[in-house]
């Protein structure tokens, strides 16, 4: 399974945060963005990530995370050169993805919680497709999906005016590697771009559209304003400051998920200036 961060667009409603860096280099309490979307793929055992961003933004990401061999992970990045929609990113993942199944994550979606939901699409991803379905009060802002009992998809719509549910789809998909192609076939939509959703509506019409709720044990925690950006930062602060533990701490999760060994953990921390995050790694080699 390969990993895609798709981690591009304007971030215009976030002006003046994003006049100099993109929206997934903000701050959420204390970490960039981008480091939540990176720490699910690398939680549900993801190796193989590639950033997708635009080309003056690309640089600022290799800073952060080089070629994640630190992680014991292989991160690669690719240019898009304009927010033409999420479905690109299939076309410029094209190479990256081969012959393989892929999951793509929105670079500015966060979940928090039990994981089981996307640990089971993983393990059980072979032919076909699996989205997420998380209720909301605003369905008019997302991708909606309207879902049977057992999980078969019945319609999904991007951003309609009269939802047929209060289901909408995160930023986090589960797809084999047919979804290159279908993403090649696809028209712009009318706001120009290549829309996940009619990637999704593909696979429904073949039946193969999996639809896995999210409980609501589950945040999904949006980063679209700046008030929506204060939420999440005292949202992960809290917990945080509650619990000792961090969350997202991609260092973190690359040792205990023995993607490095102890001696590189020590290496990596060498690393990471004095700091409460580097205080943080040091404490967790005592544990
Ligand atoms: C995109 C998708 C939409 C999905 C949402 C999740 O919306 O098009 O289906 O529900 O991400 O964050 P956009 O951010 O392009 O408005």
């Amino acid at each position: 399974m390969k990993g895609i961060i798709l981690a591009g667009g304007a971030g215009t409603r976030l002006y003046p945060i994003t006049k100099v860096y993109s929206k997934q280099l903000a701050l959420i309490y204390d970490k960039p963005l981008i480091y939540y979307p990176l720490s699910i793929l690398m939680l549900g055992g993801i190796k193989d990530v590639l950033i997708i961003s635009n080309e003056e933004t690309i640089p600022l990401y290799e800073k952060l995370f080089g070629d994640g061999s630190q992680l014991g992970i292989s991160i690669s990045y690719a240019v898009q050169a304009a927010p033409n929609g999420i479905a690109e990113a299939f076309i410029v993942g094209e190479d990256f993805i081969g012959k393989e199944s892929v999951t793509l994550i929105l670079g500015d979606n966060i979940f928090y919680g039990k994981l089981n939901f996307f640990y089971n699409a993983i393990e059980g991803n072979g032919d076909g497709a699996t989205i997420f379905a998380y209720k909301v009060n605003d369905p008019q802002r997302y991708g909606i999906v309207k879902f049977d009992e057992s999980g078969h998809a019945l319609s999904i719509e991007e951003k309609p005016q009269n939802p047929k549910s209060n289901y909408a789809v995160p930023g986090l998909y589960v797809y084999d590697n047919r979804v290159v192609e279908i993403s090649k076939k696809l028209t712009p939509s009318a706001r120009g771009e290549l829309e996940i959703t009619d990637v999704n509506k593909t696979y429904l019409r073949e039946g193969k559209l999996k639809v896995q709720p999210i409980g609501r044990g589950v945040a999904w925690l949006d980063t679209g304003t700046p008030e929506a950006l204060l939420k999440a930062s005292s949202f992960f602060g809290v917990i945080e400051d509650r619990q000792g533990f961090k969350v997202a701490c991609v260092e973190e999760i690359a040792y205990q998920k023995g993607f490095i060994n102890r001696e590189e953990f020590v290496k990596l921390i060498e690393t990471i200036p004095k700091s409460l995050y580097r205080n943080y790694l040091e404490k967790l080699l005592e544990d």
